[in-house]
Parts: structure tokens; C-alpha cells; sequence
């Protein structure tokens, strides 16, 4: 793509910044926003600067005069109309509508919609999803998948190389309690059909005994001292644990359309432990205490960390650590991000702090989430499981046949059920992606599923609609290719939406930037808002030969954005609902 559109609002952001410093040589810049934003209100402009205000601040003198010395000593740029002072200082700025046509026309001839490579090929590690063999996978590990997986989309369009690595909790003291519990009672039949909940079973129960029974505790811990040691009977039971659970695990990855680059689990950096908790002792970060050996982070505010506890076992701390230490050696990755529920904060502060001081170089990132609540119940660790998940997809599914039935009743059968897994699994990730993952999030089937509010139907909804627009004009005009036609904006309706289009990679880098796949959903919500209002107002096949084709080619220029912006968050596009 030619370097004019490397998007208009980067274009007017550099532009600011380069004006800025030439007016105030002397003011220090470095922490001053310079960068344009979309106005909130049209009457404001296409974009505002609000810099003047900040730097006003930083000068101690009145905003309007800083951003009328900007005023006076701006050369405009060929694709701004006009600039103004608003308010306290704002400034707003108004583009070209000619440039505005030009930058759509280029996203439109871009295979990549105008995406900046922001990656340059640099490694990204996502490390999501991530369930405990044994354990239950719970709803927090779904959110984990969907949120992870979108990032892992994101951060793909934007030339990262994503390293997408499944870090499944498959060591530690818990299989000295399964391995004993699986001799002892298991049920070969459950282990069949429902390998994961036996398991589960096994391991509860197993748990509940040596809490009572000292015996059974020092059996257990026997077991766990021989699969440390290499045992191959216990060695191969444990590889069979984690077969059974990944092989249900993958029916889901499988449903939600995710893929793994890798699947390193904890028992991957187990011969690094020793090495890595070792490297703490010598840099004097780590000390006895009471048998263990912690990092006092207190003066940090952060706690106390135990990277080995007092019977000699390495932890989740020290696992952690191991694997960063690992990953950076092999991948140099520029930046490792873990997707899990808010209940780990602490024990990712933790560990960053500690590969901080241990000269690590990569920039390390938590991505957390609250909780969802679901129709009878949160579910939590104790209660969710995997049947519990699939029957969640199963039952999104099942909803969204009614819906499908209901917009296309002459569709057939098989057709319809395609359809709806589409519409399903799209909702139900869409819940997970457009909630600020921060917030607790109640989980309706009527928000989930609605077509007329900020839902993945309603998105899938749009997108078929505007695809059928397209379809009817192929019909009704053969042979004419809109897009030998220029795109011309004269209605307001369409200026605005060409606003909302250009804006596709920003949205796209702000959401990989925050690590927030709720800004692509916001940003394909607005869109597919102002589309309406555009199609609603603005006349398409009846128009002239001219705004006919132009507006046939906004038409197929939102649905192109809406699908690959839905793609982004892993959300199919159905051509009809
Ligand atoms: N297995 C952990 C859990 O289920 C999540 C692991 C997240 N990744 C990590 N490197 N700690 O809670």
C-alpha cells in the first residue's frame, strides 16, 4: 500500500508532533500525548488534538494560547480542510473528504486492509488456556482460550510472529494422589466415556483420604517420589492422564476453532528448576525460611514468593520462572503474554518482579479477566467441568438453530445447523470478547444471542445483510464492475461511515496495544452502526450509474472489514443467517 494512507490519523499524529516541536523547541514533549484521536462529537471535527491542554500544564500558562500558537505557525497538511480551537484548547481538525475517498480506495486495493506490520516478524509468546491434567478445566480456562485466542489473531495480522503455547499444569504433587487413587478405585468404564471427570473423581477422593489418612498421604507421596524419579510404570500412567485430558481438551479447541504452536506443559522445564532456583541464591534474591527458600518482596509490596517449599518440591513460582528464562533463551521473544482469571494476580507480579531482577529482558504481560457469571451459577473451579463446558456450546448451539429457523425457514436442515454452530460458538465467545474483561459479567442467553444489540448474531446478522446488498446488484447490473467507478462521498451518512472505516487498523492495533479484543468489538459494533444508518438513508440500487457503484463499493468494503474484523476475534461470517 502506498504510504499515503498509512492511515490519515497516523499521518495527522506525526504531523502534530512534528508541529508541537517546532513551536515550543524548549517544552519537553516526551510525556505529552500528541497524538489524534476520533472527535467524539462530529461538531467537533473528524479528530482532535488534545496535547495543548496537557502541555499548557506542563508550562504553566492557558491552553487556547498554546493551541492558538499551534494554529498560526501550522502548515496543513493536502488532506486537512481546516483546523480549529474548541473549548479549553482542544484541537480539532477536519480531513478532506477527497482524501478520505482516496485512503478507502487504497485500504480497498490492500490485501491487508491498511495493517500496519507492526511485528517486523518480532516473537510474540501467548501463553493461554493452559488446564490442569486431573483438574477441573472450569470457565475461567474457556475465557482464557477465547481472550488468548483472539490476541494470538490480532497479533498474527499485525506481523508478529505469535508463538500460541498451551502451558497445561501436567506436574506436581497431585499425581501422587491420581496415580494412587487410579490403582485403588478407578472406574475403567468412566475412564472411557468420561475420562476426565473420573479422573477428576479419582483425584478429590484420593485428596479427601490423605487429608484423614496419614497412611494413605505417605502412599501417595511414594508414588510421587517414584514418578519423580523416573519410575516407568508410574511415568507411563501420568502420560496417560495427560493423553486422556488433552484428547477431551482438543474436542473443544477443536469446536472453538484454536490451535496451539506448542503445547509445553510445567513438566517440560522440570530439569530446569534446581538451575533456576539455584540462579536466585546466587544473585541473593532467594532465602531460607522455616525449611523454604523464598523472595522476600515485601519491600516491593509484594509478599513473600516461596520458589521451593520445605519438603524440597518446586512450585508454580519456580516453574514460571524456569519457563520465562527457557523461552527468552529460545525464542527471544519480544514480549510473553499470559492470558488467565484475576485470582493469579499477585503470582504474576511476583514472578515478573523476580525475572526482572534477574536480568530477564522480555517485556512480561498479564492479561486477567473477572469471572462470568452463568445462568444458575458461576462456575467455579469446584463445579464447572468439561461436560459442563460442552454443554454450554451444545445448548448455544441448540439456541441459535430458533434463531436461524426463525430468519431462514426455508433453509435446509443441514444448512441450518451449519449455520448455527456459527451463529453459537460465535456468541458465546463475542459474551467473552466485548465485556471489558475486567468487569464481572453476568451471562444472559438473551444478550448473548440478541439481534439487535452489541451481539455476535448481530454482527453476523449485518455482515449477511450487506453481503446480500452486493449479491442483488451483481444480479440486477451484470456485467458493471463498481469498482472501475470512484468512490465519491456526498451524503452525510456516507462520510461518516467512510470515517469509521479508515479507522479498521487502528482498532486492530489499539486492541493488540491494550490487550483488549473489546476495542475490535467496539469498533465492529460503531461500524456496522453507522452502515445502518447509511444504508437506511442513503438510496443504492435505485441511485445513478456513478454513487450507484460507489456505494456498492463502501457496501463491500464494510462487509470485507466486518468479516475480517469478526475473524480477528475468531467469529465465522456466515453469507446467510
Ligand atoms: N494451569 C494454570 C491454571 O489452570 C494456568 C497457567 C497459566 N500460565 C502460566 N504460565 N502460569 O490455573
Amino acid at each position: 500500500m502506498k504510504n499515503t494512507t498509512s492511515s490519515l490519523e497516523t499521518q495527522l499524529s506525526a504531523w502534530c508532533a512534528e508541529t508541537f516541536a517546532v513551536c515550543f523547541p524548549d517544552a519537553d514533549l516526551a510525556a505529552i500525548p500528541l497524538a489524534v484521536i476520533p472527535s467524539k462529537n462530529e461538531q467537533f471535527g473528524d479528530c482532535q488534538c488534545e496535547a495543548a491542554m496537557k502541555l499548557a500544564k506542563e508550562l504553566k500558562t492557558n491552553p487556547r494560547a498554546v493551541a492558538q500558537k499551534f494554529i498560526e505557525s501550522a502548515v496543513l497538511p493536502d488532506f486537512v480542510e481546516k483546523i480549529e480551537i474548541a473549548g479549553p484548547g482542544f484541537i480539532n481538525i477536519w480531513l478532506k473528504t477527497t482524501a478520505l475517498a482516496g485512503q478507502l480506495e487504497a485500504m480497498q486495493a490492500d490485501k491487508k486492509l491498511g495493517l500496519p506490520n507492526l511485528g517486523n516478524s518480532r516473537t510474540v509468546i501467548i501463553d493461554y488456556s493452559s488446564p490442569n491434567v486431573a483438574k477441573p478445566m472450569h470457565i475461567g480456562h474457556i475465557r482464557s482460550t477465547v481472550i488468548g485466542n483472539a490476541l494470538d489473531r490480532l497479533y498474527r495480522a499485525l506481523g508478529y510472529n505469535v508463538i500460541a503455547d498451551n502451558h497445561l499444569g501436567d506436574w506436581g504433587t497431585q499425581f501422587g494422589l491420581i496415580i494412587l487413587g487410579y490403582r485403588e478405585f478407578a472406574d475403567q468404564d468412566a475412564l472411557k466415556t468420561a475420562p476426565v471427570e473420573e479422573l477428576e473423581r479419582i483425584y478429590v477422593k484420593s485428596y479427601n483420604l490423605s487429608k484423614e489418612d496419614e497412611t494413605w498421604r505417605d502412599r501417595a507421596k511414594a508414588e510421587l517420589v517414584k514418578l519423580q524419579k523416573g519410575d516407568t510404570e508410574n511415568l507411563a500412567l501420568w502420560k496417560s492422564f495427560i493423553e486422556l485430558t488433552l484428547s477431551e481438551f482438543n474436542r473443544i479447541y477443536k469446536r472453538l476453532d484454536v490451535s496451539f504452536d506448542l503445547y509445553r506443559g510445567e513438566s517440560f522445564y522440570n530439569d530446569q528448576l534446581a538451575g533456576t532456583v539455584d540462579l536466585l541464591k546466587a544473585k541473593g534474591l532467594a532465602s531460607e525460611s522455616d525449611g523454604a527458600l523464598v523472595c522476600d518482596l515485601e519491600a516491593d509490596g509484594l509478599n513473600v514468593a516461596i520458589v521451593r517449599k520445605s519438603d524440597g518440591g518446586y512450585n508454580y513460582t519456580s516453574t514460571d520462572i524456569a519457563t520465562v528464562v527457557s523461552r527468552t533463551e529460545e525464542f527471544h521473544p519480544a514480549e510473553i503474554i499470559y492470558v488467565t482469571d484475576e485470582r493469579q494476580q499477585l503470582h504474576f507480579k511476583q514472578f515478573f518482579h523476580i525475572c526482572k531482577k534477574i536480568g530477564v529482558p522480555t517485556k512480561l504481560t498479564h492479561v486477567w479477566f473477572g469471572l462470568m457469571r452463568l445462568p444458575e451459577a458461576t462456575f467455579s473451579t469446584r463445579e464447572g467441568n468439561v461436560i459442563k463446558l460442552e454443554a454450554l456450546l451444545n445448548e448455544a448451539e441448540a439456541r441459535a438453530l430458533e434463531v436461524v429457523k426463525a430468519s431462514s425457514p426455508n433453509m435446509d436442515d443441514a444448512k441450518q445447523k451449519e449455520i448455527a454452530r456459527a451463529v453459537g460458538i460465535g456468541a458465546i465467545k463475542y459474551t467473552d470478547l466485548s465485556q471489558n474483561p475486567q468487569s464481572l459479567v453476568t451471562f444472559t442467553w438473551e444478550k448473548a444471542l440478541a439481534m439487535d444489540g452489541n451481539s455476535a448474531p448481530y454482527l453476523q446478522y449485518a455482515y449477511a445483510r450487506i453481503a446480500s446488498v452486493r449479491d442483488k446488484y451483481a444480479a440486477q447490473f451484470p456485467g458493471i464492475n463498481p469498482d472501475e467507478f470512484p468512490i465519491i462521498l456526498t451524503e452525510e451518512q456516507e462520510r461518516r461511515l467512510a470515517l469509521k472505516l479508515i479507522r479498521f487498523p487502528a482498532a486492530v492495533e489499539t486492541a493488540a496495544k491494550l490487550h483488549r479484543p473489546s476495542v475490535m468489538a467496539d469498533y465492529l459494533f460503531d461500524l456496522s452502526q453507522a452502515y445502518s444508518s447509511f444504508y437506511q438513508n442513503v438510496p443504492f440500487l435505485k441511485a445513478d450509474e456513478g454513487p450507484r457503484e460507489s456505494r456498492i463499493r463502501l457496501c463491500a468494503l464494510t462487509a470485507t472489514i466486518l468479516k475480517k474484523g469478526l475473524a480477528l476475534l475468531g467469529i465465522e461470517t456466515p453469507e446467510r443467517i
